[in-house]
C-alpha cells in the first residue's frame, strides 16, 4: 500500500453508517426514518441528510471516503437518503423544457412524465435538512453527471422564481457541506471553475449555507487529505453537538 492508499484507507474508516438507502438511477428507495424524529441542521425537510455522490469511481473514491467519514461521525440514527450519480441521470432535453415551460396544470401526461425524475429529485432536496455533495473536479469543473442533476434540480416557479428584485431561490432553510476533491487544482484558484460555481448554483435555488471540505491538490500536497479528514471529523463532531 502506497502512502496515499494508506492516506485513502485512514479517510475511509467510517461506513455509510445506519439509516442509509439508496437512490439510484430513476428509482428513489425509502429513507429509514429518524428515530426521535427531529429535524436537524436546519428549518427546511424533515431532517433527512441527502447524500449526493458525483464521482465516476466507486472504488477508491476520495470523495466517498470523506462523505463516509462525516456520516460515521454523525453517530447512529441519522436518516440519511442517497443519490449516486454514477449511475447517471439523463440530462435534461427538449421535452422536458418544453414541459418545465408549460404551467403545471396544463401539462400533458407526456409532458408530467418527461418531468418525473426531475420532481423525484427536487422532492429529495425538499425532504433534506442537510445536502453532503461530493464534488471531483473533472477538468476544471464539476463532473457532467453533477450538471445534469443541477440541470434536473433548478426549476423555475419550483426551486427558484424572478421577482422584480431579481432571482430568488425557493429551497430554503438547508444547510450543504461540499466535499471538493482535486488532483492539482487549488481550491478558489483561477483555473477551479468548480467551487464558486456549485456555491452559486446552490444558493440560486435557496441553499445558502454552504460549508466547503478542501481536498484540493491532494496529488501534490501529501497533507491535503489529513487536514481534509481533519476538517470533516470536526463538522461531523460540530454537527452531532449541535442535534
Ligand atoms: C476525467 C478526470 C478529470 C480530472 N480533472 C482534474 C482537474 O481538472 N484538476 C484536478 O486537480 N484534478 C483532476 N482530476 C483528478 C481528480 O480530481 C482526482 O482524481 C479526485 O481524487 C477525483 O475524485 P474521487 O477520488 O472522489 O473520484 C481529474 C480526474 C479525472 C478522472
Amino acid at each position: 500500500m502506497d502512502r496515499l492508499e494508506g492516506i485513502r484507507a485512514v479517510i475511509a474508516d467510517g461506513t455509510n453508517g445506519p439509516g442509509v438507502a439508496a437512490a439510484q438511477g430513476n428509482g428513489a428507495r425509502a429513507v429509514a426514518p429518524r428515530q426521535d424524529g427531529a429535524r436537524r441542521n436546519g428549518d427546511g425537510g424533515d431532517g433527512t441528510i441527502l447524500r449526493i455522490d458525483a464521482s465516476a469511481r466507486i472504488e477508491g473514491a476520495t470523495s466517498r471516503a470523506l462523505i463516509d467519514r462525516l456520516i460515521a461521525g454523525l453517530g447512529p440514527g441519522q436518516a440519511v437518503l442517497r443519490r449516486d450519480l454514477a449511475d447517471p441521470i439523463p440530462q435534461i432535453d427538449a421535452a422536458w423544457i418544453a414541459a418545465n415551460g408549460t404551467p403545471e396544470a396544463e401539462r400533458t401526461d407526456a409532458q408530467r412524465r418527461a418531468l418525473a425524475l426531475s420532481d423525484r429529485l427536487v422532492a429529495e432536496l425538499d425532504a433534506a435538512a442537510l445536502i453532503v455533495i461530493g464534488l471531483p473536479v473533472y477538468n476544471f469543473g464539476v463532473p457532467a453527471a453533477l450538471k445534469a442533476w443541477i440541470d434536473q434540480v433548478c426549476r423555475a416557479r419550483r426551486t427558484f422564481r424572478y421577482t422584480p428584485d431579481g432571482p430568488e431561490g425557493l429551497l430554503t432553510g438547508k444547510r450543504a457541506i461540499v466535499i471538493y476533491v482535486a488532483g492539482g487544482t487549488r481550491m478558489g484558484s483561477d483555473i477551479d471553475f468548480a467551487s464558486g460555481y456549485l456555491r452559486h448554483v446552490l444558493g440560486f435555488i435557496g441553499i445558502t449555507d454552504v460549508t466547503f471540505v478542501d481536498a484540493g491538490r491532494h496529488m501534490a500536497d501529501a497533507d491535503a487529505l489529513d487536514r481534509a479528514a481533519a476538517r470533516v471529523d470536526r463538522l461531523a463532531a460540530d454537527l452531532a453537538a449541535a442535534a
